[in-house]
């Protein structure tokens, strides 16, 4: 039998209702449900190949940021190097080997290689897509019979949401086999929506979710209530608000969200502080924008971190770029701050004079007394998507030749 190689791209996701807690550790079985927007792989993706080798050896190679490392099965306490969590990949390889077509999926030396398309240094968490892109190669290569949400959830539990594009739900469920992903509503329900993330922050977070949700679940008395209202209230409400495209109640609940989930991490004890004096700003910022005509034009939500994301319609774009270009980036030309070649082309298409003269005088207006408030320059990146359509197989721009050897290092 020959070499069998496959690639996907897969992009990272944003959770509108946040999962925060788990029940099972092990097989990361969260507290509650979750619902999350993909976003687009042409704007940021991580792209993940693996090759699978017929040998007796058995061995596992794993090649990121171009250091290979070969993985044994020994003490999975200990990770390999910074590389990958062992114990957790050793998790997806026996659950894609037990319900698998290869008639001896122990007798192949598998090889994964694994880039992104966006720097570290731009703060957006890969370990989402990566594992998302990890879990849909295996499936492949292995001929895997099982649910590929359950496999990128073993990876990294928010991963089972980027296996998909849309809306995607991730269903508590009461064991592994249950708790899966689904798609809601294709990307194509909502292609009015712009997801805006504005980067404040480039540096790997104090504290990992990983463990930040550990200390949460031992410690706060307000989690079981949030788990409460978000599997009794709060995801069938963001399922109708979406169905339904109704944007200003979508909006509202998810920054309640985020500040519920920012609200949990605060109850932690030692206390989990994600959001800066930074984050904070752009806070009021939106609340201020909001302000305006009286009705909810834009979202803003907080995982684990500083940075932002915000939640935008096409109509109300326009607006919010020229208030953010006259607060934060006065000085500057805004495509001097854009993460990728997409956000450049989405910027250089603003047209800001199609903005009436007297609404320019009101954002303006508002424009200088945010400025006043704090003159300092925090937004270091901005990247623009719109929804995306979910895992892209791209064998093309494999990352390994087909021994296995990777092809750019
Ligand atoms: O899957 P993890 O360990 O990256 O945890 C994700 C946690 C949040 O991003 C804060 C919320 C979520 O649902 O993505």
């Amino acid at each position: 039998m020959n070499n069998i190689s496959v690639t996907y791209e897969c992009a990272p996701n944003i959770a509108l209702i946040k999962y925060w807690g788990k029940s099972n550790e092990d097989l990361i079985i969260p507290l509650n449900g979750s619902i999350s927007i993909t976003l687009d792989t042409n704007v940021l993706c991580s792209r993940t190949t693996v090759v699978l080798i017929k040998s007796n050896s058995a061995k596992i190679y794993v090649t990121l940021n171009n250091v290979t490392q070969i993985i044994d099965n020994t003490d999975l306490t200990k990770n390999a190097g910074d590389l990958i969590n062992k114990k957790r990949l050793f998790t997806m390889l026996d659950k894609v080997r037990q319900n698998c077509g290869l008639e001896n999926p122990f007798e192949f030396e598998i090889r994964i290689c694994s880039s992104n398309n966006f720097p570290t240094a731009c703060g957006m968490a890969s370990s989402a897509s990566g594992f998302a892109c990890l879990a849909k190669c295996l499936a492949k290569v292995f001929d895997y019979k099982g649910d590929v949400s359950e496999l990128a959830r073993l990876g990294s539990g928010s991963a089972c949401r980027s296996c998909f594009g849309g809306f995607v739900k991730w269903n508590t469920g009461a064991n592994s086999s249950e708790s899966l992903s689904t798609v809601l509503f294709p990307a194509e329900h909502w292609p009015e929506m712009n997801i805006i993330a504005l980067i404040l922050e480039d540096e790997k977070k104090a504290v990992s979710s990983t463990h930040g949700m550990k200390d949460t679940v031992l410690t706060s008395k307000l989690l079981p209530q949030r788990v409460k209202l978000v599997e009794e209230e709060r995801l069938s409400m963001m399922e109708q608000f979406i169905r339904e495209k109704n944007f200003s109640q979508f909006a509202k609940l998810v920054m309640q969200d985020s500040n519920s989930f920012h609200a949990v991490c605060m109850d932690t004890y030692p206390p989990l502080f994600y959001l800066n004096d930074k984050s904070k700003e752009i806070i009021h910022f939106i609340n201020e924008f909001n302000k305006i005509d009286c009705r909810v034009k834009v979202a803003y939500s907080f995982d684990a971190g500083p940075n932002c994301f915000l939640f935008v319609l096409d109509q109300d774009l326009n607006e919010l770029m020229f208030l953010l270009k006259n607060v934060y980036f006065l000085n500057e030309d805004l495509c001097d701050k854009i993460g990728t070649n997409e956000t450049k082309i989405f910027l250089e298409k603003l047209n800001f004079d199609r903005i009436d003269e007297q609404r320019k005088l009101l954002l303006i207006n508002l424009a200088i007394k945010l400025s006043n408030q704090n003159k300092s320059t925090i937004i270091k990146y901005l990247i623009h998507s719109k929804i995306g359509s979910g895992p892209v197989l791209n064998n093309n721009n494999s990352l390994l030749d087909l021994d296995g050897i990777p092809k750019f290092v």
